[in-house]
């Protein structure tokens, strides 16, 4: 009797858990019937932003995607974007930890990864005291000038050998430097092509990784087993950035002691914040977020300095206009000043029209629902991966003449911009989450853009129309074929 009635009371079990289920599937976006166990992974290919764009359009503007045993809301357009960024922003908020992220030491501090708990305000807070603050940023400005003069003096010893130049790898090297001078006043790594010190090999390792599509994090049983190796390339890494950057932290803490002269850079902000802010904010703190920040920042720069000079090469006359405008701001030493830089209306129009048409992140970082929240007319449950679609929505005829074209005055006639308010244009994000290196992303890349153009003509090794212009995805979406041309130095 006793084993029947346990028989019952476990069927009733999951007959009510499974009712509840199909409550909850039947609330949900519809989306693409999927197979068993796998869900839909057969219909998301190698570029799942085109994928989803596809199914989207069948499927409407809320779309429920199934893969492997995690279930994510899609969105590809600006309404719907809005109401999870804007109107449900807080519920919406969380994140997913990839696993090849927990093969950082302290993970559960990292900004780029964690829900938007205590931990996360605290350290966006302390962000925002640096790395948002315009006056800040103007003070190390100088810094940032002494690495482009020495990437022209790089640029100006190709010219005299006539040595190709890889872009994409430069700008790279470019944008590491100058967080690296932002954090920690220091260059970490140089412009010859052997990676001296492993500290951009580490970083690319990383973005790598961490972009990869992981089947262990759509089938969690088999973490323990790491099949495509993938934490094991990211613990190393990690490692690695996380010894070197603890190396800076604890040379700053003993120049503290001594009383030197303060840098007046990232670190010592964040050293002064930790100091008030004693509970909540530590060196463990400090060190994780210094090496988020590399992650962050250095790809999504260079990627889309890469961009942009592509389509100025492919835009001759554009680039002319890009030129004149840049003479403007010489000053007398013949350097590009850069608190002028931000103020280039025509610069300004191509870069964004450059973050439009080749968005560094086509997916916005997976966001996740912390509770029930309605969305539309749907209720979606705790715990859902959602996928914000930026590149379908920047390429939307509704919203853009002419979406595939390179038309950088398009913004002439427009206030849309990318400051999270107009949800067409998201290269960012938006919301709580939106990127805090916006005004850092804003300097490195005018002015990184603006010398190339400025100080070279450049010879490229193919004709324009043999550019390949196609990409490749992963945590950004990076140019298939890298930029290489030969830089002829204007007298
Ligand atoms: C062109 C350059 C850049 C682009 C296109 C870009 C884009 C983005 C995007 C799309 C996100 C995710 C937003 C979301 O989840 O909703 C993000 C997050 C973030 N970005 Fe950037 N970014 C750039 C440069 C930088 C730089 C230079 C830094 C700092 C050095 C930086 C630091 C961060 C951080 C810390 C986050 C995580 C914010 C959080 O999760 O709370 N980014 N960025």
């Amino acid at each position: 009797m006793e084993v029947l009635l346990l028989t019952l009371s476990i069927f009733v079990f999951f007959f009510l858990l499974h009712g509840l289920d199909l409550y909850h599937q039947r609330q949900m976006p519809p989306g693409p019937k999927g197979l068993p166990i796998i869900g839909n992974l057969l219909d998301i290919g190698p570029k799942p932003h085109e994928s989803l764009a596809k199914l989207s359009k069948k499927h409407g503007p809320l779309m429920t995607i199934r893969l492997g045993s995690v279930t994510s809301v899609v969105t590809s357009t600006p309404d719907a974007a809005r109401e999870i960024l804007q109107r449900q922003d807080e519920v919406c908020s969380g994140r997913m930890i990839p696993d090849a992220v927990t093969a950082l030491e302290n993970h559960d501090k990292a900004v780029l990864w964690i829900s938007a708990n205590k931990d996360w305000r605290t350290i966006r807070k302390a962000l925002n005291t640096y790395l948002t603050h315009q006056h800040k940023l103007n003070t190390l400005g100088g810094l940032r000038q002494n690495m482009v003069d020495e990437m022209l003096e790089f640029l100006n010893q190709s010219a005299l050998k006539n040595e190709l130049v890889n872009i994409g790898n430069l700008a790279f090297v470019v944008a590491v430097n100058q967080i690296s001078n932002t954090c920690f006043s220091r260059n970490v790594t140089n412009y010859e092509s052997e990676d001296i010190g492993g500290f951009k090999t580490a970083v690319k390792t990383l973005m790598e990784v961490d972009g990869k599509f992981n089947v262990a994090d759509i089938f969690p049983i088999l973490k323990p087993l790491d099949p495509q190796n993938i934490r094991r390339q990211a613990k190393a890494a990690y490692a690695w950035l996380d010894n070197v950057v603890q190396g800076f932290i604890n040379e700053r803490l003993k120049h503290r002691e001594l009383k030197l002269p303060r840098f007046g850079d990232m670190l010592d902000s964040l050293l002064d914040y930790s100091e008030d802010n004693v509970e909540d904010f530590n060196l463990i703190h400090i060190k994780t977020l210094l090496v988020d920040l590399f992650i962050a920042g250095a790809e999504m720069s260079s990627n889309t300095i890469e961009w942009a000079i592509t389509e100025l090469f492919l835009n001759p006359d554009m680039l002319a206009i890009v030129r004149k405008e840049v003479s403007t701001i010489v000053g007398e030493d013949g350097k590009i000043q850069e608190v002028k830089i931000l103020d280039l209306p025509y610069l300004h129009t191509v870069i964004k029209e450059t973050m439009r048409l080749h968005l560094s992140v086509p997916l916005l970082a997976p966001h996740k629902t912390e509770k029930e929240v309605k969305l539309g007319e749907y209720i979606v449950p705790k715990s859902i991966q959602i996928l914000v679609n930026v590149w379908a929505m920047s390429r939307d005829p509704k919203y853009w003449e002419n979406p595939l074209s390179f038309m950088p005055e398009r913004f002439l006639k427009t206030e849309v911009d990318y400051k999270g308010q107009h949800f067409q244009f998201l290269p960012f994000g938006s919301g709580r989450r939106m990127c805090p290196g916006i005004p850092l992303a804003h300097r490195v890349v005018s002015l990184m853009g603006a010398s190339f153009i400025y100080h070279f003509d450049w010879k490229l090794t193919h004709a324009r129309e043999d550019m390949d212009m196609n990409d490749i995805f992963g945590l950004t979406l990076l140019r298939a074929t890298p930029l290489v041309a030969n830089p002829i130095s204007i007298e």
